[in-house]
């Protein structure tokens, strides 16, 4: 019976250990960096708005789907999408979704790798206290030299695969397991402490209208795509890294619960990290709206010339480092896991080889920084003249595979699954039939859209 199916790989301890490794891998620097930025950009309070409404009609449905299906087949994403596809009497041509997925999350996890990178290369800068009264072109230059240094950075993103390995190589409880333990409460602890010290500096009123001041003019179908895309990749979807984790929950958990609890945590901890940056940079006068460079320029600006900053600012880089090491292992457990699947490797050796890859890939994103800045692969190609290989790898992966890989998922489970075999998977009728309403018409259309837009068709 398919229900009694155990993942060979392990399983986890818990209910709520599950919630945390997929919030883990949900909450990375989609969320202390991107989505504040992307807030200031795009009409505060209004964006926040078209954010969550996207996040229950893409985010949440597709979230349910990957669980229930790795649930069902209990193996890395093409094993799982071979089997559960063929038990249903489909066809196993389906194992190519899953194959999609693993090569999205290579691809993102050798560009992630070298954020996670800067991010540890940033712990140290500042409690080094590189930093301290630092004016704004300081700032700016300690961090061009970090990316322009291509074995500085080899040596970040060398060291922040390897701690990444160590941990998937030790198996689904002794690895994955025992870093949720520890990175979870203290990411959270942390987060909650900057968030109680930045409410201090008086400057949250100003934070608050920043972040809910509702814009509607800034609103067009653009800005909808762009939030859209981003409930996407901030919930980790599409890259096989929730169907693996949910390979390795226990057959009698209600998901539509649990998928709740963490599309709610993954939204709370995005408006905390603005809650954290944003009265800092107000309080400091330092620019709201410097896009990328929000957290790797304007947040060390910030605590140089906070009294502490040296302790603040590295308390935060911590924090951005657990949020993509819990990231990173969900990145690097999927690959892994289709490796031991398929070879006779044990899980040690096969996280060296595919590890190695992914390090040697990232080695390209390092080098777009500095050797090969000026290389632009699709110069002549219209939208993209300007892109560097770190561009192109990032858009391929999270604009173009995470999409079409999603957008395969939500019609798998939406048109292949048999009703039956969702339906007591969920946990309430009610739930059930407004998942399976919107998973069959509302996700697959959203998702395809954003798509078309990635690529420039719309
Ligand atoms: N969800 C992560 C973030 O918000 C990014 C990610 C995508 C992590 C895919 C794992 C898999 O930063
Ligand atoms: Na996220």
């Amino acid at each position: 019976m398919s229900s009694q199916r155990r993942s060979i790989h392990g399983q986890w301890s818990s209910r709520l250990i599950f919630i945390l490794a997929v919030t883990g891998s949900a909450v990375g620097l989609g969320n202390i960096w991107k989505f504040p930025y992307l807030v200031g950009e795009h009409g505060g309070g209004a964006f926040v708005l078209v954010y969550l409404a996207c996040m229950l009609i893409v985010g949440l449905p597709l979230l349910v789907a990957e669980i229930v299906i790795g649930r069902r087949g209990r193996c890395a994403p093409a094993g799982t999408m071979e089997r559960v596809a063929t038990e249903e009497g489909g066809a196993r041509h389906w194992k190519y979704v899953g194959w999609l997925s693993l090569l999205a999350a290579f691809l993102v996890l050798s560009v992630y790798s070298v954020i996670g990178g800067w991010s540890l290369a940033y712990v140290f800068r500042t409690a080094g206290g590189v930093f301290s009264g630092a004016d704004s072109f300081q700032a700016v230059l300690v961090f061009q030299e970090l990316i322009g240094d291509p074995e500085k950075v080899l040596a970040w993103h060398t060291l922040f695969m390897a701690v990444t390995m160590t941990l998937v190589g030790r198996g689904v409880r002794e690895g994955l397991e025992e870093a949720i333990r520890w990175f979870m409460p203290l990411l959270l602890l942390l987060l909650i402490f900057l968030a109680v010290y930045a409410a201090g500096t008086g400057q949250t009123r100003e934070a608050l209208a920043f972040l809910f001041y509702p814009d509607f003019s800034r609103i067009s179908g653009g800005v909808v795509l762009v939030a859209m895309g981003h409930a996407f990749f901030t919930l980790s979807l599409g890259v096989g890294a929730v169907m693996v984790y949910g390979a390795y929950l226990h057959r009698r958990v209600s998901v539509l619960p649990v998928a709740g609890v963490i599309v709610g945590l993954d939204v709370v901890i995005a408006l905390l990290a603005g809650l954290v940056i944003f009265p800092l940079v107000f309080a400091h006068g330092t620019p709201a709206d410097s896009g990328l460079g929000l957290v790797f320029e304007t947040m060390p600006l910030t605590f140089a010339q906070m009294d502490s900053g040296v302790w603040f600012g590295t308390l935060f880089f911590l924090l951005v480092l657990f949020a993509a090491w819990t990231s990173a292992i969900s990145l690097l457990e999927p690959l892994v896991a289709h490796v031991v699947e398929h070879t006779k490797l044990d899980r040690s050796l096969a996280t060296s080889y595919v590890g190695a890859a992914i390090w040697a890939l990232g080695v390209v994103s390092i080098l777009s920084f500095n050797l090969w800045e000026h290389v632009r692969p699709l110069g002549n190609v219209s939208g993209f003249e300007q892109s560097t290989l770190f561009d192109l790898f990032s858009f391929l992966a999270i604009n173009v595979l995470l999409p079409i890989s999603g957008l395969l998922i939500a019609f798998f489970a939406g048109w292949r699954l048999s009703k039956a075999s969702v339906r007591v998977e969920l946990g309430g009728e009610y739930g059930w039939r407004v998942w399976h309403f919107t998973i069959r018409f509302i996700t697959p259309l959203a998702v395809l859209l954003v798509l078309l837009h990635s690529i420039r068709l719309i």
